[in-house]
């Protein structure tokens, strides 16, 4: 056979035999253990046992009563009582050993994530109060005249 074939040929059976010796090193062992079964056998058993391990990090506001039960009430009967305390203070695993890990967010944008006035026709009029970044009560955070647990308290 002429070169122009052999090189090719015996570059593709080079690679074969690579990626067959990276795959010795490279696939689990527990990968496969289900034998020829179509359903189970790409699959790596110890998978469910390390989705069982997955730390969970919010706690829901159940958690919280215990110790801030005031806060959960006020919430609770406000109009913000769909949102969860976590989702403005932060995922409360190990808190509060460590007090620091849920840290008090008081920039205009963690609420204006939700409530700045996008800039399509009647968002201004959408079920959600919202407010242009730009024009309403500027640089001031929005801390400083709305209560974040219960924005219905009218500000000054
Ligand atoms: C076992 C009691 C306990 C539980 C349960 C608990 N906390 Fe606390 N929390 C504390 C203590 C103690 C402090 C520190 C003193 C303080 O600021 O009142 C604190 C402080 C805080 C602070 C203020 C942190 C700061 O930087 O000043 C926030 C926010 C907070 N907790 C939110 C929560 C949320 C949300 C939950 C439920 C997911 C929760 N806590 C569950 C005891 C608890
Ligand atoms: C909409 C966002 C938001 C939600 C929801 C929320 N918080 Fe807060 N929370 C804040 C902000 C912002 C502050 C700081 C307020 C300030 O400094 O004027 C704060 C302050 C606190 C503080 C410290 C001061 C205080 O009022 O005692 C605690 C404790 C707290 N929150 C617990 C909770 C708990 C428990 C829940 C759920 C029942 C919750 N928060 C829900 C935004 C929120
Ligand atoms: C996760 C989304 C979310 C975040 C974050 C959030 N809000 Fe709200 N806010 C809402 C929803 C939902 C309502 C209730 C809308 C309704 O039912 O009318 C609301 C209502 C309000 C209202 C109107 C209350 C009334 O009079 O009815 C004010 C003011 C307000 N929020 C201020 C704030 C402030 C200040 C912050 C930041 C500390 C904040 N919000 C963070 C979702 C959010
Ligand atoms: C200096 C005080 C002040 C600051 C800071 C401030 N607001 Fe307001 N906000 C008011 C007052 C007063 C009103 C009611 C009159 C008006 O619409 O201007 C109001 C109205 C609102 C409304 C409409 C409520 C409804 O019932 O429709 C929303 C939503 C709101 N503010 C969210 C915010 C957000 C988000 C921030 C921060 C980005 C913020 N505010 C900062 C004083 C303030």
């Amino acid at each position: 056979m002429k070169w122009h074939v052999l090189r090719p040929l015996w570059l593709a059976i080079g690679l074969v035999v690579v990626i067959l010796i990276a795959r010795q090193f490279m696939v689990p062992e527990d990968f496969g253990v289900h034998g020829d079964s179509f359903t189970y056998n790409f699959y790596r058993l110890s998978n469910v046992q390390e989705w069982k391990d997955f730390p969970v990090k919010h706690q829901g506001r159940e958690s919280c009563v215990e110790c801030h039960e005031e806060n959960v009430t006020t919430l609770n009967a406000s109009p913000h009582a769909p949102i969860e305390c976590e989702n403005c203070h932060g995922p409360s695993v190990g808190h509060p050993d460590d007090v620091e890990l849920l840290p008090i967010e008081r920039a205009r944008e963690h609420c204006l994530r939700c409530h700045a006035s996008l800039d399509y026709p009647n968002h201004a009029r959408s079920e959600l109060p919202n407010v242009r970044d730009r024009t309403h009560k500027r640089r001031r955070e929005c801390v400083t005249c709305h209560y974040p647990h219960d924005p219905r308290e009218k500000p000054e």
